[in-house]
């Protein structure tokens, strides 16, 4: 028969109590990372929200880069921007579609994930994604611009791609530019698309 003292149960007690803290330690630092986690990544889907132009991430539907695909010609040399790329799914369209296609977001985890869509659908030599503001982006180098906008940046967008995009084709989804006038429309409703040549202003 084991004899156990006073003295040991107090001992074996508080080592089981400094293993529990040790766990909840653990747990809480566990539980507090994964929530930081979620704050950092949901915190660049929220940040639009409080700019001075609040452009959320609403991603175009198939129909709509059935509309954009349209415009675009296929399998030749043209450098397509999509101003505000999401996902990336105008531009790995338009790179299937023949193009060399980029793309610039403001979400580094957008871009991430358009990176890695281009690597799985086999357009990454392709198809570039720029972690940058598009107020600040240079957009001359390119022969067709893609914009998903709300209604209250289309007046600005307009000024900067007249200003910079001088020869370039732009096609906007949903809203339409406030002065250009368009050389084509494809009305379908929500996922209507305006057809813009630059050059012919
Ligand atoms: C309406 S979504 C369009 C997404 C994509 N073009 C598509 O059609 O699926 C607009 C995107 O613009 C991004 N965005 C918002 N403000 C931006 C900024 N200042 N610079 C770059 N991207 C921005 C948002 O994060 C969002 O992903």
């Amino acid at each position: 028969m084991e004899f156990i003292s006073g003295n040991e149960t107090l001992h074996n007690k508080q080592t089981e109590r400094k293993q529990l803290s040790t766990t909840a330690k653990l747990l809480l630092a566990c539980t507090g990372g994964i929530g930081l986690g979620i704050t950092i990544v949901c915190g660049s889907f929220v940040a639009p929200a409080f700019r001075k132009i609040c452009l959320p991430y609403v991603p175009a539907t198939t129909e709509q880069i059935g509309n954009v695909l349209k415009f675009l010609p296929k399998n030749n040399s043209s450098k397509l921007l999509d101003i505000g790329s999401g996902d990336g799914r105008i531009v790995i369209a338009a790179a299937k579609h023949g193009l060399h296609a980029e793309g610039v977001e403001l979400n580094p985890w957008l871009v991430y994930f358009s990176r890695l869509s281009a690597f799985r659908m086999g357009v990454s030599k392709q198809t570039r994604f720029f972690c940058k503001d598009l107020w600040k982006f240079n957009i001359k180098s390119y022969n067709y611009v893609v914009i998903f906008g709300v209604e209250q940046m289309m007046k600005d967008i307009e000024k900067k791609l007249v200003a910079e995009a001088t020869d370039a084709k732009v096609i906007a989804c949903r809203f339409p530019m406030p002065h250009l006038k368009p050389e084509s429309i494809i009305e379908d409703g929500v996922n209507t698309v305006w057809f813009y040549d630059l050059n012919k202003k």
